[in-house]
């Protein structure tokens, strides 16, 4: 047991707007350390293709209750560096990427039962630590107890350059940039002004401007900041 008192090491939070490059980041720095990474998006997105599944017309998640959800058999599997999503035990990693799911997921985000219901799960999951978690509320809801929490920022014009460029779509023209930022910009807007955990930085969050780094930087920058709260590198070990 170490000095914070979580026996598979410190958690780390990232949060930060859409195309921060924030889950990019966690999973790197997770291999740097030998943590797991914690994809809180992807407990999103695995309910919302459950309630599809299920037949639930999107209209009606806002009534969604506690034992719905859990009978939806939605889990993350701790696997050797992460976590794989599951409903009634199949891998659901691919289809949780689906443009179904992409097109629904805010929504499902909004529904304050489901942030109640996932952030029981997301806690019980980081109980032992050893943990590099990413998304919108990490550090001010889920686990404002992290050791280390990092808010990633960039300009909003680097930010849609870089998920052009993720989409291979090579150099990008400029209007083609603005045209995605605009887009980037609009869900900033969505997560940051919406009732339930809005995307928000927390008071003791270090700001990272990824704007000028490369991903190597800040992947680094994150891994220095991590030994410097307790974090100890158990990559060595075995899983
Ligand atoms: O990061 P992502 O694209 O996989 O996130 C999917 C959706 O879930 C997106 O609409 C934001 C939302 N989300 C959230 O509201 N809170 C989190 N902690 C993580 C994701």
């Amino acid at each position: 047991m170490t000095e914070h008192g979580r026996p598979d090491g410190i958690i780390i939070a990232l949060d930060g707007p859409a195309g921060s490059g924030k889950s990019s980041t966690a999973k790197a720095v997770a291999a740097r350390l030998g943590y797991r990474h914690l994809d809180s998006g992807a407990f999103y997105r695995a309910i919302t293709l459950a309630a599809l599944r299920n037949g639930i017309h999107p209209d009606g998640w806002g009534d969604l209750t506690h034992d719905e959800l859990d009978r939806m058999d939605v889990h993350g599997r701790p696997a050797d560096r992460g976590y794989v999503m599951t409903i009634r035990g199949e891998d659901v990693s691919v289809e949780i990427r689906s443009g179904q799911v992409n097109a629904h997921v805010s929504q499902m985000a909004a529904v304050p039962a489901v942030r109640q219901w996932l952030m029981d799960a997301l806690r019980e999951s980081g109980a032992r630590g050893g943990l590099v978690a990413d998304g919108r509320d990490i550090g001010t809801v889920v686990f404002p107890d992290a050791e280390l929490k990092a808010y990633l920022i960039a300009d909003a014009e680097e930010r849609a350059r870089r998920r052009l460029l993720e989409r291979g779509v090579g150099d990008p023209p400029l209007e083609e940039v603005r045209a995605e930022a605009g887009l980037l910009q609009g869900r900033d807007a969505i997560d940051s002004g919406r009732e339930t955990a809005p995307l928000r930085q927390a008071d003791d969050a270090v700001v990272i401007d990824t704007t000028g780094l490369t991903f190597g930087q800040q992947v680094e920058r994150i891994v220095a900041l991590a030994r410097e709260r307790g974090g100890v590198d158990r990559s060595e070990e075995t899983p």
